[in-house]
């Protein structure tokens, strides 16, 4: 694994890069981390309030804490979880949904307490969003707010489905999906007319709140992304930008993911 220490002529000194030589070892690597976070809370008689994505980026990291639970005793008895978006409408017994999802990866899997568990619903009437959202950051605050929220990231940039515009300082709310995130939904929905056009997703000031932020990303599709997240200025226009703010994050990226970042290269040419 490279610790990558930015250089000064980036403006990506404060965000923690580790690069890892591929998906499934960085995954363990973030398991293995919030493992040990629930071990730790564990041991002093405190719950573990975890902030979850869905989508391909977090499945080996899921794998993983399966594996841990049925291998090595790892209990989820004392952890909240809260997910960061759901489409909207959405039945939750739908196989896109991200309810599905979750029991499907993980939940379906270890001993959490099913009551523990939290996913913006996306059957409510449209009148009755708002005051679902409020009482969802309730929620998280009720319980002292997200020790550890992992994230993926988008073409578009967007954390969560906080989408270009979003606002640095922007709670859960209901938004539009942008048409590329749409398109990448595709395969998952099959035709373009039954990808939802709205969802329900914490906002980025809700995430950057947690304690703890770990933004994967694999593959290199999401390198230039990936490039601009890290080192591009700040900007509503790619939001996971608005990350370089927070001293609480850590990218970690396979090398097809890290390909495009200066330090990269840099490190690549002095070999
Ligand atoms: C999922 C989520 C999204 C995804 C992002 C990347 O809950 O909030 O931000 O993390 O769209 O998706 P994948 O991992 O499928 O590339």
């Amino acid at each position: 694994m490279l610790r990558l220490n930015l250089l000064e002529e980036t403006r990506s000194e404060k965000s923690v890069v580790n690069v890892y030589s591929n998906q499934e070892t960085a995954s363990k690597s973030v398991a293995k981390r919030i493992a040990t976070l629930i071990q730790k809370k564990q041991s002093i008689g405190k719950k573990t309030v975890l902030g979850l994505a869905t989508g391909a980026t977090p499945i080996y990291v899921y794998l993983e804490l399966i594996r841990l639970h049925k291998e090595e005793g790892l209990s989820f008895k004392d952890v909240v979880t809260f997910n960061l978006d759901e489409y909207y409408p959405m039945q939750p017994d739908a196989k896109q949904s991200y309810v599905s999802f979750m029991n499907t990866n993980l939940f379906d899997h270890i001993d959490i307490d099913r009551e523990n568990i939290h996913i913006p619903n996306g059957t409510l009437n449209e009148n009755e969003v708002a005051e679902f959202c409020l009482a969802y950051e309730r929620k998280i605050t009720s319980y002292g707010g997200l020790d550890l929220q992992i994230l993926g990231i988008g073409r578009t940039g967007h954390i969560g489905f906080n989408e270009p515009g979003s606002a640095p300082n922007s709670s859960t709310r209901l938004v539009m999906l942008s048409d590329i995130t749409r398109r990448d939904a595709l395969r998952d929905f099959g035709d373009k007319k039954d990808v939802p056009t709205k969802a329900i997703t914490m906002g980025v000031g809700t995430i950057f709140k947690a304690k703890q932020i770990i933004l994967m990303a694999w593959n290199k599709k999401k390198a230039s992304i990936i490039k601009k997240a890290v080192e591009g200025e700040l900007s509503s226009e790619v939001p996971a930008t608005f990350l370089q703010l927070s001293e609480n994050v850590e990218f970690v990226l396979d090398e097809d993911a890290a390909s495009e970042l200066t330090h990269l290269m840099v490190l690549k040419k002095s070999k």
